[in-house]
């Protein structure tokens, strides 16, 4: 029995990794959660029985150890170096000179660029192939030992080379995580060929937070009224020093290597670009925007194409490292004080100029709030000639002390908008008084406010025409109801016309199709277009509409979410508090914001307007659900269920019609009960709400 379990164990244990990396490093899953969850649960039900099965690469180990009282510091074996910096592609030739010059003439260099990963930079030690070892790079020479929150990295291989299952597993047949039926060779390939380890291998590489991951978790910690996250390096590297290491388990942490310790890497390979082969082999991830060039003016030009692109990816990187690819002329060019001289970062210098600052207004935007920005004398940054810049807050501006009439400092980075980062003080006339923010809306004269907690100030005359105008272009908008020919220009005509008074009013513009024609530059032909692409609007999807309404803190997302527990627009605006708790999803700051907009009779009049004039206020496309074996049920899941997970389960429910939310109240027709239900069982008891098995729902549909 023991040895039959032992090689089951193991079997699982290959499999478990070969699909751990498909999904987390290939980003190509073989198999379905449900299969993946099944075999996890079969290597720790082998495990719990045989203890002594417990391998140090175990993936199940993956889900965090226990909590420490402290790290422990580790010595490097060799100092981790860092990078020089180069700020233009002229730097980057000095730096590739002097690089030359050590060589012949005709001695050929090629340069391996990477992108620099901004993240946490870490070293893993193996041994025999076991990750033996996980340390932050600290000083360089001594870093923290931080194994065990590495080890819940599942982009992180807890053994090398990545071994693939030998046979397919036996599912894979049927599998539909990520499409691929059968596991493709090229992959196998890749994951599972023969390589050669040296006894010991330190690789290093960057830990990181993909940028839509952090996007997301700030987006909850704010529905959740919690404090957010600066940025996904900082998280990436706070999350990483956890003392508890199911904190950094929670965390979708991703990494990626790019160095093989130099004194081993002369072993294994001889050249960067092979390195960067090697760990791939593997089963290490890495970074699929590196690229082999064959000279400097390549990786020059290589690595400006790059920054043009840098925003879109889900990688947060600060420049693009440089590389001699020849290990043979590392050694001859060593290194001076901590940098090693055959590499260097190459970044674009961040675009700062300095200009007067004429003026400073504000902009008041469809919440009411009320964002300054600065009039600037045009200046060229970077290729643009900027004449405004963002000056974020009424607080911004008095923290900095940025004054109208002062010389400012002005930064582009990117596709952002310009920022005005402070007064040159030397530079400032004797006369300068320091900036009062207006008191009153520059539009409509109501006065301002600021809510406790918040930066932003707000108009809060909800009939406001500077609102109304970017109501109207949002609620106009491509992903709401994307109306052609009414964008920017047009809403605030309408608007300052007296065409429309809010944003239902468009729906009635076909009635002043006369008095719409006599306005200057108005043919036919505009008129038509704007009044068809208005009426074919009344039919989109429930969800664009409620995205459409502007809504603080009501994206795409939550207005998806919305429709799955509200079938039309009149339902959600006279949903109660009770019914928005229940929704699983949805945080306390997005409830109060749907409850305050809701409550305002302005906006009770629009949905009324709304359905006067036709618009689809409707759920429609979804006859199944509202068909379906469990429509109008409502359903809590509590414990855990045999065979199923609770996505699963809510997933079945809401293909059936029926709605799924968090808490039991009295409208919870039935609780779903797993193993160790808790007191969403004891509530449902008090309250009288019928229990189902997870056989007794399937019996059901
Ligand atoms: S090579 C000896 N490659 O940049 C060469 N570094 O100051 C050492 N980094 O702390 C670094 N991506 O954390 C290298 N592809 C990459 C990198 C990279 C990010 C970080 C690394 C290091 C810092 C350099």
């Amino acid at each position: 029995m023991a040895a039959s379990a032992a090689a089951r164990a193991e079997k699982l244990r290959a499999l478990i990794n070969y699909h751990n990396y498909c999904y987390h490093t290939l980003d190509e899953a073989e198999i379905s959660d449900a299969e993946f969850d099944a075999l996890v649960k079969e290597l720790q039900q082998i495990e719990a029985a045989h203890p002594e099965l417990v391998t140090a690469d175990s993936p199940t180990l993956r889900v965090g150890a226990t909590r420490l009282s402290a790290f422990k510091s580790v010595r490097h074996s060799a100092a981790l170096l860092s990078l020089d910096n180069a700020f233009s592609p002229d730097a980057v030739r000095v730096w590739y000179e002097r690089v030359a010059r050590r060589f012949s003439a005709d001695a050929k260099i090629k340069i391996v660029a990477e992108p620099k990963i901004d993240g946490l930079s870490i070293a893993l030690r193996y041994e025999h192939g076991n990750l033996t070892l996980g340390a932050t790079r600290g000083d360089g020479y001594e870093g923290e030992d931080v194994t065990a929150n590495l080890r819940t990295l599942k982009s992180i291989p807890l053994r090398i080379p990545l071994t693939t299952p030998t046979q397919p597993p036996p599912f894979a047949k049927n599998a539909n995580r990520g499409g691929a039926s059968t596991p493709s060779p090229a992959k196998r390939g890749r994951a599972g060929v023969e390589v050669q380890i040296p006894e010991t291998l330190i690789v290093r590489g960057e830990v990181y937070f993909p940028k839509d991951k952090f996007a997301e978790l700030n987006r909850q910690l704010q529905a959740n009224g919690q404090k957010t996250y600066a940025n996904p390096r900082n998280t990436a590297a706070g999350s990483v020093r956890q003392l508890d290491p199911r904190l950094t388990a929670a965390r979708p942490l991703r990494f990626f290597a790019y160095q093989i310790m130099e004194q081993q890497a002369g072993l294994v390979t001889r050249a960067q670009w092979d390195a960067l082969e090697y760990l791939r082999a593997l089963g290490f991830p890495v970074n699929p925007d590196s690229q082999l060039c064959d000279s400097l003016d390549d990786a020059i030009a290589y690595s400006e194409r790059w920054f043009k692109t840098r925003e879109q990816l889900n990688y947060e990187a600060d420049g693009m490292v440089l590389k001699v690819n020849d290990f043979a002329m590392h050694e001859e060019l060593g290194a001076v004080g901590k940098a090693p001289r055959w590499a260097i970062a190459f970044k674009q210098a961040s675009q700062v100029g300095v200009t007067k600052l004429q003026r400073i207004e504000v902009n008041v935007g469809r919440t009411g709030v009320v964002t300054p920005f600065a009039v600037l004398e045009p200046l060229p940054i970077g290729g643009v000639v900027v004449s405004l810049a963002t000056l974020h807050n009424a607080d911004y501006i008095s923290d900095n002390d940025i004054r109208e009439g002062d010389t400012v400092r002005v930064k582009r980075a990117g596709e952002v908008i310009p920022q005005v980062l402070g007064p040159v003080l030397e530079l400032r006339p004797e006369d300068s008084k320091p900036f009062k923010f207006p008191r009153r809306c520059p539009t409509c004269g109501e006065k301002l406010e600021r809510r406790e907690g918040e930066a932003g100030t707000y108009c809060v005359n909800s009939a406001c025409p500077a609102q109304l105008v970017r109501q109207l272009e949002h609620f106009a908008s491509r992903g709401a109801m994307d109306i052609a020919g009414l964008g920017e220009q047009m809403s605030a005509l309408l608007v300052d016309k007296g065409f429309v008074g809010d944003v239902a009013d468009i729906y009635a513009l076909h009635m002043k199709r006369a008095q719409l024609l006599e306005l200057e530059g108005f043919a036919e032909k505009r008129v038509d277009n704007l009044l068809n692409a208005i009426e074919a609007s009344k039919s989109r999807a429930l969800s664009r509409l409620i995205y459409a309404l502007g809504i603080r803190h009501v994206g795409g997302t939550v207005s998806e979410l919305l429709t799955e527990h509200f079938d039309s627009l009149e339902a959600l605006a006279k949903a109660s508090e009770d019914d928005l708790n229940g929704i699983r999803g949805l945080g306390p700051v997005i409830v109060d914001a749907l409850r305050e907009y809701f409550k305002q009779p302005r906006a009770q009049q629009l949905v009324k307007k709304l359905v006067k004039y036709d618009v689809q206020t409707k759920q429609h496309g979804r006859a199944t659900r509202s068909d379906g074996k469990l429509a109008g049920k409502t359903f809590v899941i509590t414990g855990t269920l045999p065979t199923m997970s609770r996505e699963q389960m809510t997933a079945l429910i809401k293909q059936h019609g029926g709605k799924v939310t968090d808490s039991v109240t009295k409208k919870t027709d039935f609780l779903v009960v797993g193993e160790n239900a808790g007191s969403k069982l004891d509530k449902a008891k008090s309250l009288g709400v019928e229990t189902l098995s997870e056989d007794e729902l399937k019996t059901m549909v």
